[in-house]
């Protein structure tokens, strides 16, 4: 487990009191970061893991808020650098599929305006809101941000294909963004396949993600943790590497 020493620096996490941004959380905070823990302000696990991680003696606090409201994005990420005088790191990890089990691509009526507009807020807007908010506090510091994308955006296959657009968006966007925030600010991305231990709300066949993990070399579903790791390591390490996305899928699935 790659370490740093993160003593005055800021984190901004979205979507951060369950999976993969709560395991970032956790990195951040134990390395001596304070952090913001952003989640939905009626997300009852938001309370919760701030009143655990202030009890573990770690500088954190909550700023909830719907990542699809740009209101909401202005205040909370406005709250938190003032809050902590500051921000160093962005991780744009907050989505949703937006349903409970995966629509096939040709089910049309399944994908309506409602579905496409909802999903197109939270998952490719909701990071650029974000970032826009946090950009100026992001130049001063110096900083780094990460946004959590998904094999999906590649093509792997998804819980829809608007998920899976909105992905492939935001893969695009982390160039993008690298020209917008650089030469201060660092832009780079992590692709998950299939997660261990997330809150996600929508359930895949168990048969066929065991077939899918059973073609991957390293044989098993990536944890929270794993994610993290790399995570942790484009935010604090990775000095020269910007726009580019970490395709985190244990190996291939052929
Ligand atoms: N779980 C998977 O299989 C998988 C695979 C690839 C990529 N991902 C991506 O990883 C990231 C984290 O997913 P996870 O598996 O840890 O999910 P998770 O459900 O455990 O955590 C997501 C958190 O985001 C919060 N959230 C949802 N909508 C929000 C909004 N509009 N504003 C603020 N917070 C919001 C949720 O309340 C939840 O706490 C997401 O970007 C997801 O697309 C997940």
């Amino acid at each position: 487990m790659i370490t740093a020493d993160l003593k005055g620096k800021v984190a901004f996490v979205t979507g951060a009191a369950s999976g993969i941004g709560l395991a970032v959380v956790e990195r951040l905070a134990a390395n001596g970061a304070a952090v913001a823990l952003n989640d939905l302000a009626h997300n009852p696990r938001l309370a919760a893991e701030i009143a655990r991680l202030r009890a573990a003696g770690h500088n954190v606090a909550p700023f909830p808020g719907d990542v699809s409201k740009p209101d909401d994005v202005d205040a909370m990420v406005a709250a938190a650098a003032s809050h902590f005088g500051r921000l160093d790191y962005l991780v744009n990890n907050a989505a949703t599929p937006g349903t409970s089990k995966p629509i096939p691509v040709d089910d049309f009526a399944a994908m309506d305006e409602a579905f496409w507009a909802k999903l197109v807020s939270i998952n490719q807007i909701g990071p650029y809101r974000c970032l826009k908010a946090a950009a100026p506090h992001l130049k001063k510091a110096g900083g780094a941000v990460v946004n959590v994308a998904s094999t999906a955006g590649l093509a792997y296959g998804a819980s829809s294909s608007v998920y899976a657009s909105t992905k492939a968006a935001l893969i695009l966007l982390t160039k993008e963004w690298a020209y917008a925030m650089g030469p201060e600010v660092r832009v780079n991305a992590i692709a998950p396949n299939v997660v261990d231990g997330s809150g996600w709300d929508c359930r895949f066949d168990p048969a066929g993600m065991a077939a899918t993990i059973a073609k991957m070399p390293l044989k098993r579903a990536g944890k929270p943790e794993d994610y993290a790791e790399t995570i942790f390591y484009l935010l604090a390490g990775a000095p020269y590497v910007t726009g580019q996305t970490i395709v985190m899928d244990g190996g291939g699935a052929r």
